[in-house]
């Protein structure tokens, strides 16, 4: 039997892109998944489907709730319906994060702010409002950042200011409910494969290298296939770890950085296709 069999788990930004597949492996391994995200139509037809599909033999349950995780009253209310209707938290995946390409220089200060609103603050929100139901439970607390959380980019707009801000949290976090038995975890992926890789971020890279648009802004590196990424996370989880790189050789490259920021840039330019940017992550 799966280990996630019968437990019950929030998965922010599941209504498409990596939290959908995320959700998707959880349900497929027995779980009853609450999938959040703020458009209901969508949410529930993502959960009909997966609450149809027979592609497995030990399925779990999808539920939804639709909230905007930057709003404190939705997710007290998404936390109270937890609560109410399932009784318990084992799992919480802060997973619902904004991405962007464009020079600090010229992003506005709006723009800078949403970002920090989406990937930072809607991370602490629902972390707090899930602390209490996760003591009960001795469950996880799953924050995914980025390589991005670890080396910082060229390009990619306030995202790793963001991400390293999620990597500090979790940090934090990790250290003040180890005491509780809450295990927290920090997952870093490179860029992961999408339908819409390559065109994502057209509009808004146009004055800068074409490289940028692409999935790693540049860096040579190979996308993720999003369901062995969600399969390895489920796997770490259980087996309580701290951190999950992928690729895990990034960690090289993370190592050399903390021990010389020169050189960890010198890597990042060495493994970048244009002379103009040098970056990873997201
Ligand atoms: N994609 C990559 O290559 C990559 C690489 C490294 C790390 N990551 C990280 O992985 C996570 C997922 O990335 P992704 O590319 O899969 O994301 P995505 O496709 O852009 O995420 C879309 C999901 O997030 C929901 N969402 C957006 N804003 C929300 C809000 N305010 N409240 C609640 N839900 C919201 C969307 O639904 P609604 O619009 O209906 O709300 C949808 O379900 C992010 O944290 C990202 O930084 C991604």
């Amino acid at each position: 039997m799966s280990y996630w069999n019968d437990k019950i788990a929030i998965v922010t930004g599941a209504s498409s892109g990596f939290g959908l597949v995320l959700a998707t492996q959880l349900v497929r391994q027995g779980a009853t998944v609450v999938l959040v995200a703020r458009d209901e139509d969508k949410l529930e037809a993502v959960c009909d489907s997966l609450n149809s599909d027979s592609d497995s033999s030990n399925k779990g349950t999808a539920d939804y709730f639709a909230a905007d995780v930057t709003s404190t009253e939705d997710v007290t209310k998404l936390f109270a319906f937890v609560s109410e209707k399932h009784g318990r938290l084992d799992l919480l995946v802060n997973n619902a994060g904004l991405s962007a390409r464009g020079r600090i220089e010229e992003t506005s200060l709006d723009d800078f702010a949403k970002m920090i609103e989406l990937n930072v603050m809607a991370v602490v929100r629902c972390s707090q409002a899930a602390i209490p139901l996760l003591r009960k439970s001795k469950g996880h607390l799953v924050n995914i950042g980025s390589l991005a959380s670890k080396s910082a980019s060229k390009f990619i707009g306030p995202y790793a200011t963001t991400k390293f801000a999620v990597a500090g949290l979790t940090h934090q976090l990790r250290l003040e409910l180890a005491e509780d038995g809450i295990h927290v975890m920090l997952v870093c992926p490179g860029p992961i494969t999408r339908s819409d890789s390559g065109s994502r971020y057209n509009d808004q890279a146009a004055e800068l290298p074409a490289e940028i648009r692409k999935p790693g802004a540049g860096v040579k590196i190979k996308t993720l296939c999003p369901e062995k990424l969600a399969a390895d996370i489920l796997t770490a989880c259980e087996k309580r770890k701290s951190e999950l790189v992928r690729p895990s050789k990034a960690k090289i490259l993370f190592a050399i950085a903390q021990l010389s920021p020169a050189w960890g840039d010198w890597v990042l330019k060495k493994f970048s296709s244009s002379k103009n940017c040098q970056s990873s992550g997201h």
